[in-house]
């Protein structure tokens, strides 16, 4: 095909700078900001994808100084380092720091007067991104805010104003529905960009691309080949300094109805006619369509929650889950879940597709995983073939991203043993260009106006449906989760959910 791009990936990468901009961060004073937000931007600015006629101000609660702010996020650039000193210097000049309450009106006054100043002074022409990083119970506020104050719109000759918001978008489906309604009521659909990092990842991209870009496939992605697909999000790390926000989300809302409903949903969906963000976004919100909602006698048999206790990872001893810093002493909140879903459309119908994400668990892993059928006929006898495991394509989203085929080969040798091996694709042999991290595609992504890997409004209110009667039934349940030992998989009682059906968990 030459230097011409396929028509199904046309327009799904813009490689271009964005437009002068006044990023206004909402939260600045939190750990996102510093951890992932402000390395993204010095990366996007080192990488020349920001205009020099950048600016980034900063509202937070906290009374800090514009030099302390300053300081604060050139040490967070440092910590990720190496810094490019022109691309911090071009960032430095332009960055602010408005402190005050979310709902203060002085707040936005006083934003006002900065934007203002910055669309003088280093040329950010009207347009606005604000990116909403707060606690969400602010988000509704903010936006409110700013539409009473008129900043909602670019200002004069500005092209655009857009709001990012993170998750987790609302606490349920009622809520979700109602803090988009608010939204509305101040922006356009196509001004709100709901991100979900996991989006931004290269190899949960790759999905996409290994399915859609491939003839070989596509032909055995559905219930005649495949016996069940795991999709696993692990990690090591306990909830750390986040009680205050994990205690009220728990694994269901931080994981569950985001992260995990997303790479199901990029998994199972349908080819798209083209990437345009409709093409992807109709075809995931299809595929969330079809996923069978639970009863709630379901949510007892199909769904596992549970808690880590103290326990070994690492060689090290770690507190249980009701020990760390601000965690309630009788708290219910599960930091595993563990469920069996169906898929019920003309592709799926019948396949099981298991899912589970926990804290503390023996290692950091996200993946993919489709177990293939047996043949109709293995010709040979049982004890050939005693090492023979199912098919299994195993797509590993992080760490060590890659692709692993798992199928059966002779074993060298004057008999006729069969074995499983595994064919294995890595992503940093292949490739030796570092990815970009998550936040800074997604950022340059809402920059240049390409919603195709945010959450449109009906997505993220499906992904609620799903999860809602899990919602419902651990509210009226008074028996808390199942308690396992940090460093292990789970519950024993997760093992149980496949055991019925004779598979198991991958170990990754
Ligand atoms: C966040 C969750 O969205 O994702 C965290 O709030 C979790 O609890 C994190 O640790 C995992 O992201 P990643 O990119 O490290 O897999």
């Amino acid at each position: 095909m030459g230097e011409t791009t396929h028509p199904l990936f046309e327009g799904l990468r813009i490689e271009r700078a964005a437009a002068p901009v006044a990023i206004v961060i909402f939260g600045a004073s939190g750990d996102l900001t510093s951890r992932k937000l402000m390395p993204a931007l010095h990366a996007l600015m080192a990488g020349h994808q920001l205009s020099p006629s950048t600016a980034v101000v900063g509202v937070g609660r906290s009374e800090l100084s514009e030099d302390h702010f300053r300081e604060r996020m050139r040490k967070a650039v440092d910590e990720i380092g190496p810094v490019d000193e022109r691309a911090w210097e071009s960032l430095a000049r332009g960055l602010r720091y408005v402190a005050g309450g979310y709902d203060h009106q002085a707040t936005y006054r006083r934003l006002e007067e900065v934007l203002c100043d910055l669309d003088e002074r280093v040329g950010t022409a009207g347009n606005r991104l604000y990116y909403l990083s707060t606690p969400p119970g602010v988000f509704a506020t903010a936006v409110r805010r700013l539409g009473q104050h008129g900043l909602h719109r670019p200002a004069g000759g500005g092209q655009f104003a857009r709001v990012v918001i993170e998750k987790p978008f609302g606490r349920d489906l009622d809520s979700a529905i109602e803090l988009d309604r608010a939204l509305h009521e101040v922006l356009d659909e196509d001004q709100i960009y709901r991100i979900d990092h996991y989006l931004g990842k290269e190899t949960v991209q790759n999905v996409l691309a290994l399915r859609f870009a491939n003839i070989i496939f596509e032909p055995v992605w559905n219930r005649r080949y495949v016996d069940s697909v795991q999709i696993t999000v692990a990690e090591s790390g306990g909830v750390g300094h986040r009680a205050g926000f994990y205690e009220e989300a728990g694994a269901l809302r931080d994981i569950v109805q985001n992260h995990l409903m997303q790479v199901l949903a990029l998994m199972a969906m349908e080819p798209p006619a083209s990437m345009s963000p409709k093409g992807i976004r109709d075809e995931k919100v299809k595929a969330l369509e079809a996923v069978d909602i639970l009863s709630p006698a379901k949510v007892a048999t199909e769904v596992v929650r549970g808690q880590y206790r103290r326990g070994w990872l690492g060689g090290e001893e770690v507190q249980g889950y009701l020990e760390e810093p601000d965690v309630h002493p009788a708290s219910h909140t599960e930091t595993y879940v563990a469920m069996r879903l169906q898929v019920d459309n003309w592709r799926w119908s019948g396949v099981p597709f298991y899912l589970r994400t926990g804290k503390r668990l023996p290692r950091r892993v996200t993946e993919v995983a489709l177990r293939f059928n047996q043949v109709p006929h293995l010709p040979f006898a049982p004890t050939q073939a005693a090492g023979l495991g199912p098919n299994a394509l195993v797509l590993r989203i992080q760490p060590d991203e890659g692709i692993t085929l798992r199928f059966g080969a002779k074993v060298p040798g004057q008999a006729f043993d069969v074995r499983s091996v595994s064919m294995d694709f890595s992503y940093g042999a292949a490739f030796p260009e570092e990815p970009p991290e998550a936040y800074e595609r997604l950022l340059h992504d809402a920059l240049v106006g390409d919603p195709t890997l945010f959450i449109r409004t009906d997505e993220v209110e499906q992904a609620w449906r799903i999860v809602q009667p899990l919602l419902d039934a651990w509210a009226d349940d008074p028996a808390p989760p199942l308690p396992y030992p940090a460093g292990t998989w789970g519950p024993e009682r997760a093992d149980q959910l496949l055991a019925d059906n004779g598979r198991e968990w991958r170990r990754p």
